[in-house]
């Protein structure tokens, strides 16, 4: 993610959420089958996943009743006086994955559709995969490969289909908060490396204190409390651009802040590195790699692999290597190589890769400020949760991934073009009136030791 702010940008009229569980709708969480592998051609099928909506699109209501918490971008004042008295006020309901959110599986695939148009309107989603019930399934990356396929060729200018793994607790944060009764079932305890304080309830309490609405997202606030956590961006992409980044941070697990612990003065000084170290074939220099048409063609369907090596090949070392391979039409492709002046021909993330596009970018270098791959490491040792979403960005218009920015600069000097869309693009208003129809579908997923999730 980068400046994602108020990434939560659905757009239910009535909806609000809570820590209570509702009964209005019961909670059916669409399957999705994933496959573990141990050599190649060797891949058991773990056929109890499926996915789980986020809390915050959820619609929270009083306790056993039908009246909104929260309603638009702002809260209750009697059901919602403070956070604490909110949380115990408010139940968070059950969802209709399709009908009101565009969310659907079949098989190995998942479908997220950018606007739905039910009795509400909704913008986007984001959905983690379970273990069980109750439980976010926990990936321990380290010396392992994450693999799957994607078609986002209905994904435009603006739009992020994401795939990325966040530090959260499994259960949802329940046994470390036990105001929080909804848990992992109701997709709770969502944090990330740009420490959102858009969520409505963090740590079982209401973030209701200090809420602001978003002058520019009618379903969207900040409040006082941020949550942050080490993320490593796997993917995050449309049919123009695509990035993959881990963000360290300097705490361990799902954090709560306040203040400048979320970066709201200054980008750097949060708990967590909000930039991340990116590659993205476009920014470093080669322009014909990926898009439609291109080596990397996103008018179809290909498959994305990572790796995740450590210094000395084992699952207790260090995360010292992440590499990145594509394959399309039963041809692999290795990624594209570096093509920046002053900087080697690197082709995956390192430490050196790092440090020399933050010098020769003259970006901040907040990644190693906050522990770098080292501190990525402790957090995939320890295991993190799957994440897939699709958004569009209030705050930069996505223009961080897909054309050149910051806006101003210029476009000439290396490190500012990411991708061929035009700076005008990306207003989520635009977007979402143009292109509601958006979406993108992740499928196949398979993790398992290096080489062994896919074949030429
Ligand atoms: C790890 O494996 C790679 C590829 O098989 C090899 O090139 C490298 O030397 C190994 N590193 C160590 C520390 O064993
Ligand atoms: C790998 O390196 C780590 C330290 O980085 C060490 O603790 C571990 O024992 C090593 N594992 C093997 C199998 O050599
Ligand atoms: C890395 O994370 C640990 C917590 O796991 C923290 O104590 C340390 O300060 C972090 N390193 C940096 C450079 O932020």
């Amino acid at each position: 993610m980068f400046p994602k702010i108020s990434l939560i940008t659905f757009s239910l009229v009535a909806v609000a959420l809570g820590q209570q569980i509702g009964t209005n709708q019961a909670e059916t969480h669409p399957k999705l089958t994933w496959q573990t592998c141990t050599g190649t051609g060797s891949c058991q099928a773990n056929s109890n996943g499926a996915v789980v909506l986020d809390a915050n699109w959820r619609w929270t209501h009083n306790v056993g009743g039908f009246t909104n918490c929260y309603t638009g971008n702002t809260w209750d004042n009697t059901l919602c006086p403070d956070g604490e008295t909110c949380a115990t006020n408010c139940a968070v309901d059950g969802a209709d994955y399709a009908g009101t959110y565009g969310i659907t599986t079949s098989g190995n695939a998942l479908t997220l559709k950018f606007v739905t148009f039910a009795q509400q309107k909704n913008i986007g989603s984001r959905v983690y995969l379970m273990a069980d019930d109750t439980h976010y399934e926990s990936f321990q990356l380290l010396n392992k490969e994450f693999t799957f396929d994607v078609d986002l060729s209905q994904l435009p200018c603006g739009i992020n289909g994401a795939l990325y793994f966040s530090e959260m607790d499994a259960d949802g944060g329940v046994s470390r908060f036990p105001a929080n009764k909804a848990g992992a079932k109701y997709g709770t305890g969502y944090c990330d490396s740009q420490c959102p304080r858009d969520i409505k309830f963090i740590n079982g309490v209401a973030n209701s204190e200090g809420w602001v609405p978003s002058p520019s997202d009618p379903n969207a606030g900040t409040g006082n409390t941020g949550s942050c956590c080490n993320e490593m961006d796997v993917w995050e992409a449309n049919s123009v651009s695509a990035a993959f980044t881990p963000h360290p941070c300097s705490v361990d697990g799902q954090t709560s802040c306040t203040g400048e612990d979320c970066a709201i003065q200054s980008r750097f000084d949060g708990l967590c590195d909000p930039d991340g170290c990116d590659f993205n074939s476009f920014r470093m220099g080669v322009q014909d790699f990926y898009g439609k048409g291109m080596t990397v063609d996103t008018s179809s369907k290909f498959t994305v692999v990572t790796q995740f090596v450590t210094n000395n090949n084992s699952t207790s070392g260090t995360l010292s290597e992440i590499r990145r391979i594509y394959v399309q039409n039963g041809r692999v492709i290795q990624n594209s190589k570096v093509n920046i002046p002053g900087m080697q021909p690197f082709d995956s993330v390192t430490t050196d890769f790092c440090t020399s596009q933050k010098t020769t970018f003259g970006d901040t270098n907040s990644f190693q400020q906050h522990g770098g791959l080292a501190n990525m490491s402790k957090a995939m040792a320890k295991g993190m949760v799957l994440v897939m979403s699709i958004w569009d960005d209030h705050a930069a218009q996505m223009l961080w991934l897909d054309s050149d920015y910051p806006i101003g600069a210029d476009a000439t000097k290396p490190g500012v073009a990411r991708g061929t869309c035009a700076q005008s693009s990306g207003d989520p208003v635009t977007v979402e009136g143009q292109t509601p129809n958006a979406q993108v579908v992740f499928s196949n997923i398979r993790f398992g030791s290096i080489g062994s999730t896919f074949t030429a």
